[in-house]
């Protein structure tokens, strides 16, 4: 246990909650295990697997080694970090947990059970919230006796540095769980974003354009994926262009969040997964994990050149950001999240180079409407359609944050 002042020097804002249990203990798990503990919080990582603890325990060696020696913290502090945490293998041992955050496989069936398991060592009053991606956190929530203490906490990866959090009240959750659930993520630092219980919740759905319309331009032959790369990074100013994304994420990985989310949606066209990396998933052409993606990771090879005709960049990164606008718009036009809370989630969850909806305003509506009725007139697709949201803003003269 820590003493009051030893947490100030760490995090001058304290956890509302201070005993966590994190059940899982991979990659998500152990990340916000180090985010709790930083936070001051009590903290027990369970796991299963006596591997899985183990190498979470020598990674946060490593990682607040580094953390060291870059001089982010100071010795004392990493041993009082290292200290809040236990190993446990039990899940009985999360009895004297106040908030439980789940992050095993992500499989509904055997979420439910573990819930239903720690339900039954917890009291009364602690929150359970699950980690999940793509679940429902109503049908997760209806294995509990109390469903109106379940509420989703979506964290993403590697969560120490990634800011943001999608918090996700399910329909039974109560004010008073999503209430603490919120303060409780902020005093960790983080930026909450409350989202809806709906497939993708903010993130993985607003990003889908990124590389599904980089995928379409593609198979149009309209450019190579240096060349999009190329054009979403200079012009755009993203961090990583869609194809060199999608190699760090693993085309397996991607394409099966993409066809999860099409699934979900009852198979709305704007969230068509494309053949392309079905093909490149199934060739085991995964991107950085398995040396060859859409480029080749190979020692020595040369990535190919990017076009440098400015019309097709333009082209390119405009037609893409317009989708993301698009999708951006419809999830606030369907109350998925504030316009707020949509914006900040693509800056801190994703390092968009700024908000789509700002960015939107930036362009114009008119711009935005126009270049999407552009695209539903020369392909009359329905996943070119205009959010009726940019339609009715543009007809009023209205802008999302400027008036
Ligand atoms: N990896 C990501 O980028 C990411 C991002 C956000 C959310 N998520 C979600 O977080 C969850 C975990 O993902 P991950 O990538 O950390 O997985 P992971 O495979 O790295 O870790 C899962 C851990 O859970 C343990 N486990 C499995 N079944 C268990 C059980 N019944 N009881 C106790 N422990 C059990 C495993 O031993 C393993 O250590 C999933 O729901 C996933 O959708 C993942």
């Amino acid at each position: 246990m820590t003493t009051q002042n030893q947490k100030s020097t760490i995090n001058n804002q304290q956890s509302p909650i201070n005993n966590i249990g994190i059940i899982g203990a991979g990659t998500m798990g152990s990340g916000i295990a180090q985010v709790a503990a930083t936070a001051g919080c009590t903290v027990k990582l369970f796991d299963l697997n006596q591997a899985a603890l183990d190498k979470a325990k020598a990674s946060l060696e490593k990682i607040m080694t580094r953390l060291v020696e870059k001089g982010r913290v100071t010795e004392e502090e990493k041993a009082r970090i290292q200290e809040n945490i236990s190993y446990v293998n039990a899940l009985k041992e999360l009895a004297d947990s106040d908030l439980t955050i789940e992050a095993i496989i992500e499989d509904l069936g055997i979420k439910k059970k573990v819930f239903q398991e720690l339900e039954s060592y917890v009291s009364d009053s602690c929150i359970i919230a699950s980690n999940t991606s793509s679940l429902s956190i109503a049908s997760i929530a209806s294995s509990l006796q109390k469903p109106e203490r379940c509420v989703g906490i979506h964290f993403f990866n590697p969560a120490p540095l990634m800011k943001l959090v999608e918090v996700i009240p399910a329909i039974q959750t109560s004010d008073a769980v999503l209430k603490i659930s919120e303060e409780t993520i902020k005093s960790w630092k983080k930026v909450v974003a409350v989202a809806k219980d709906t497939p993708g919740f903010i993130v993985n759905r607003v990003a889908r354009p990124f590389y599904g319309e980089a995928l379409r331009i593609y198979e149009e032959g309209m450019a190579d994926f240096a060349t999009i790369d190329f054009a979403m990074k200079s012009l755009g100013g993203f961090r990583m262009g869609p194809f060199e994304l999608m190699d760090f994420i693993g085309n397996d990985v991607n394409y099966t969040v993409t066809e999860t989310v099409f699934t979900a949606f009852y198979y709305d066209p704007r969230y068509k997964p494309a053949f392309t990396q079905k093909r490149f998933a199934e060739a085991g052409y995964l991107g950085r994990k398995s040396g060859r993606g859409f480029y080749d990771y190979s020692e020595g090879t040369v990535r190919p050149e990017p076009s440098k005709d400015q019309n097709l960049l333009e082209n390119i990164k405009n037609r893409i950001v317009v989708m993301l606008i698009n999708e951006a718009a419809d999830a606030l036009f369907l109350n998925i999240a504030s316009a707020i809370d949509i914006d900040n989630a693509m800056t801190k969850g994703v390092n968009y180079p700024k908000g789509l909806l700002t960015w939107a305003d930036e362009l114009g509506i008119d711009n935005c409407v126009n270049a999407l009725d552009a695209l539903y007139e020369e392909y009359g697709e329905d996943r070119y359609r205009c959010s009726p949201l940019l339609r009715r803003m543009n007809r009023e003269g209205k802008m999302f944050f400027r008036n």
